[in-house]
């Protein structure tokens, strides 16, 4: 490092402002070792206890984005636009949305992750589609973006390592939760995909990373500030995750809702979450004059088949089994498979998401550490959704469970996490706001 290190952390901890060239100098320390994890962790909480300003944010993003390959897409002429989820549960819009968009003219690069907590990943959910690679090389990444329009990347270690460190340390050092360290950790692997413009789906609510609505509202703007300042287009979505997203929790079953959602049949709040995050991604990419021409594109895309036609080349390009869209059963299934039963007549007054994401960990379909292995089987199809009248003994979920003990154990958390009453509650819109 050029700088002195606990000099720059020191000004950041007396709450000075950091230069441009610092803030690089650190993030160099960070991939080269000559940062200490004692003053990466001092930093950290430097950062996370003073903030940051806008053009602190904007230097350290771009700092982490070129600490590895950035990515180029020269023979792909679309626009190149990408959508981002601060995740949630049952939140399986990008295996939808991609082939959607791509469908529509525009070239989505997606760089993905696994699940996290009681957040499903997108990385985890297709894994449980068998022979799906998402390993790629960078140049075979490239390639299946340029055939089908659309291409799904794990994690990889070239892309802002930067990130991967700073991220591990400050998730032992109680550094998660600050606004500008989430920015520049979700837009540095972002931007380092090659993008035009990026979607942002920002959730709020109990399952949530930002359960209130001002934080996540202030993590929107400073996200979009920050990725304008570094010269991509980008629109977000602030969106509900006080209930889970579809009826699907689990990663095989999130993927059978996925395809049959291709066939038409799509829980409504899935639906629509998709196509308005979609209608923006058409508006960036320039293929659509505002978001009611784009979201009109997009129904008759769907509609027609052909965002089933370019799912399948995906498929076929990424090694998956094509037969798993017309015949659902490949995708295997849990050996306990039986429902849960309301234990009164009214109507469900809660679907907490939060406990229910905690249930599909419980059940194997979820990691409590990192290193934990994934049952894709396991998990919940629920039967009912807040406000719906439901009898005694009517079903409110159905549970997909490894052992009967593990059924027995996910039954009794979920009547709990489902309560029944004599209030009609009403969810509120899945699209809270915009920017
Ligand atoms: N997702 C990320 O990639 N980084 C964060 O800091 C939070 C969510």
């Amino acid at each position: 490092m050029k700088h002195h290190p606990a000099r720059l952390i020191a000004k950041k901890r007396d709450g000075g402002e950091l230069a441009a060239d610092e803030i690089a100098d650190l993030v160099s320390g960070v991939v080269d070792g000559t940062l200490g994890d004692a003053q990466l962790g001092a930093f950290l909480m430097a950062v996370c206890c003073n903030g940051m300003t806008a053009a602190e944010t904007a230097a350290l993003t771009l700092g982490m984005r070129d600490s590895g390959v950035v990515l180029r897409h020269d023979r792909i002429s679309k626009p190149k636009i990408d959508k981002h989820s601060t995740g949630g549960v049952g939140d399986k819009v990008s295996l939808l949305l991609a082939p959607l968009v791509a469908a529509a003219g525009v070239a989505v690069p997606m760089v993905s992750g696994r699940g996290l907590g009681h957040t499903g990943g997108t990385i985890d959910k297709l894994a449980a589609l068998p022979g799906y690679r998402t390993d790629l090389s960078i140049t075979e990444f490239g390639d299946v973006l340029e055939q089908c329009g659309y291409a799904m990347l794990s994690p990889s270690a070239e892309l802002a390592p930067a990130d991967r460190r700073m991220y591990a340390t400050r998730d032992i050092s109680g550094t998660v939760e600050s606004i500008p360290l989430i920015t520049s950790s979700i837009l540095s692997k972002k931007l380092a995909e090659g993008i035009d413009g990026l979607v942002m789906d920002v959730k709020c609510g109990r399952a949530a990373f930002m359960q209130r609505e001002d934080d996540a509202r202030a993590l929107m703007e400073t996200i979009c500030a920050t990725g304008r300042s570094a010269g991509v287009k980008i629109a977000a979505l602030l969106t509900d995750m006080d209930h889970p997203l579809g009826l699907a929790l689990g990663n095989a079953l999130e993927v059978v809702e996925i395809l049959e959602a291709l066939d038409g049949n799509c829980p409504e709040d899935l639906r629509e979450v998709t196509l308005e995050l979609g209608a923006e991604m058409l508006v960036l990419g320039g293929v659509a004059v505002d978001p009611r021409a784009a979201r009109a594109t997009l129904e008759r895309l769907w509609q027609d088949g052909v965002v089933r036609q370019v799912f399948r080349h995906n498929l076929e390009l990424q090694g998956g089994d094509v037969r798993v869209l017309d015949d659902h059963t490949l995708l295997g299934r849990a050996p306990v498979i039986e429902a849960v039963s309301a234990p009164r007549a009214g109507f469900v007054e809660d679907v907490d998401p939060l406990a229910l994401g905690q249930v599909v960990v419980d059940l194997g379909g979820g990691r409590r550490q990192p290193s934990d292995a994934i049952d894709p089987h396991v998990g919940i199809v629920l039967q009912k959704q807040l406000g719906d009248p439901v009898a005694a003994g009517e079903p409110l979920a159905i549970v997909h469970a490894a052992t009967t003990a593990a059924w027995e154990a996910a039954r009794v958390r979920l009547v709990a996490a489902m309560p029944v009453g004599e209030e009609r509650r009403k969810r509120r819109p899945v699209v809270l706001d915009r920017a």
